[in-house]
């Protein structure tokens, strides 16, 4: 009898395909990135080629759990409308027969470099296991061959735990740069640096930045980079503690501000700072595009939450597209410009109006751009906020405390069971908030990203509406605006 030997990435495609054909959509999102159906988590491969924007992600099209993992792939025109191309990569061979981990994307003379961890078992009940780094290239920027000589990589550096992972690969100058999230055999998270001429032979340079015993176990998907004249360092850590209003999600994703000196390999930085206050976001990515901009990606979920669209044949989203600018040391994060394009019909509910108690909105849609901007300048009030896919306790809530100077996402009435987040945000006289409500996604922008809060939400479709309300006193509202938003995959 003849054996067929059926091509990995077909199978995977092919079992995605039917999947999709199950999906419930109550939840789905209109316009965020998320796989045509089953699981995702990680945004891999941000990368600009042959004038698209190409995405990867972490992927397992056999199951809405996590499992064996295999890139997905989108790419855009604009950072806005994006289409699926077809997977990527698939896990079995020698070298990753258990997992194409996470890693990053460049364009090498026109051929588009996939770099990744290759992840390998030793026992999986025990959960013991190695891991190596592996490159695949394409030259259609759609099938990615896996290099002959993968592992290039093999293993970890000497002092090393067996956490080697996530590869984010940059050139600067001459040289072709690879960072990993990696730990010591003592448990410090740590990020681990190497250099190359041509991608596949790899020189260990040193540690780039270490745990001084404080910031966890193990580093996930670092991403390093120039910002506005500085060098940002940005890391998942696992096993920082909860401390006052910082690190209540499982993990935290933030970032260390410093100057960089390629010649001696050092990195003075300051203090561990989250990225994003809301409860999903983890994993960022970048890619410096060709107008000079650092856009970031993170996935739009945490480990272990309570993800109630597996029961729906679909698990997991990327975050909208940011910029980054730095100011005083600090990542700001916006949506980038283009998407303004999402916007259809303007609503112009409310111009420099005195509002005493609530203002209430009714709407009919479920993807929404909201910009609610109130003047603090006289203002009596001790809290203002906005209430979003419902009122009446059936609501998202982020309300901004003036006496503590806090803002606050509250989504315990939208299927969280830890619903309350907090930032400090010293809103000065005017607090802007611009809001992207998507059908289980809240992002919150404050005062031009000096605060970000993105959480995934679950509230029943018939909440809809949106309230404005003031605590305490009066609050002039300058402007309260809204937009339905296209369904980019409807
Ligand atoms: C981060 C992470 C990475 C790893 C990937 C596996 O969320 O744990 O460290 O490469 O997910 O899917």
């Amino acid at each position: 009898m003849m054996m067929l030997t059926i091509n990995k990435i077909e199978q995977a495609q092919h079992s995605l395909n039917e999947a999709e054909k199950k999906v419930n959509h109550q939840y789905r999102l209109g316009y965020h990135i998320m796989a045509p159906a089953n699981w995702i988590n990680d945004p891999n491969g941000l990368v600009q080629y042959k004038g698209e924007y190409h995405v990867f992600y972490q992927h397992h099209p056999y199951d809405e759990n996590w499992g064996p993992m295999h890139w997905g792939h989108v790419k855009s025109k604009d950072l806005v409308h994006w289409q699926h191309l077809p997977i990527a990569l698939a896990p079995g061979d020698t070298f990753d027969k258990d997992g194409c981990f996470s890693g990053s994307a460049v364009d090498n003379e026109g051929e588009l470099t996939l770099i990744y961890t290759g992840h390998n078992y030793i026992d999986k009940e025990l959960d013991t296991f190695f891991q190596n780094q592996n490159i695949a290239v394409s030259k259609d920027g759609i099938t990615f061959e896996k290099a002959e000589t993968n592992p290039v990589i093999a293993e970890p550096p000497a002092d090393s735990s067996h956490h080697f992972r996530d590869p984010k690969v940059w050139k600067h100058e001459d040289f072709w740069y690879m960072i990993l999230g990696n730990s010591t055999k003592k448990k410090e998270g740590r990020v681990i640096l190497y250099r190359s001429s041509n991608l596949r032979k790899w020189e260990y340079v040193g540690v780039l930045a270490k745990s001084g015993g404080d910031l966890g176990y193990m580093w996930e998907c670092p991403d390093f980079f120039e910002l506005d004249g500085k060098h940002v360092l940005m890391i998942s850590p696992q096993g920082i503690e909860a401390k006052g209003d910082s690190y209540h999600n499982l993990f935290q994703t933030g970032y260390l501000v410093g100057e960089y000196n390629y010649e001696t390999n050092t990195f003075h930085h300051g203090s561990f700072t989250e990225l994003d206050y809301g409860h999903d976001f983890y994993a960022v990515q970048t890619l410096l595009d060709d107008k000079g901009r650092r856009i970031a990606i993170g996935w739009m979920d945490m480990w272990e939450a309570n993800m109630p669209t597996k029961e729906d044949g679909w698990c997991g989203a990327l975050t909208l597209p940011r910029e980054l600018t730095l100011r005083e040391d600090k990542v700001l994060m916006n949506p980038v410009q283009e998407l303004t394009s999402l916007r259809k019909t303007q609503y112009n509910m409310l111009t420099n109006k005195a509002l005493s108690n609530s203002y209430v909105v009714e709407v009919n849609e479920d993807l929404l751009e909201i910009q609610a901007v109130f003047d603090l300048a006289d203002c009596q009030a001790s809290s203002v906020g906005i209430k979003i896919r419902g009122i009446n306790n059936e609501e998202t809530l982020m309300c901004y405390n003036l006496n503590e100077q806090k803002l606050l996402l509250d989504c315990t009435h939208s299927g969280k069971e830890d619903g309350v987040r907090k930032v400090a945000l010293q809103a000065g006289e005017t607090l802007a908030l611009r809001i992207f409500v998507d059908r289980s996604s809240v992002e919150v922008f404050a005062n031009e990203g000096q605060a970000t809060m993105t959480s995934r939400i679950y509230p029943k479709e018939s909440r809809l509406g949106i309230e404005l309300f003031t605590e305490g006193g009066n609050v002039i509202v300058k402007e309260l605006t809204y937009w339905n938003l296209k369904d980019i995959w409807g």
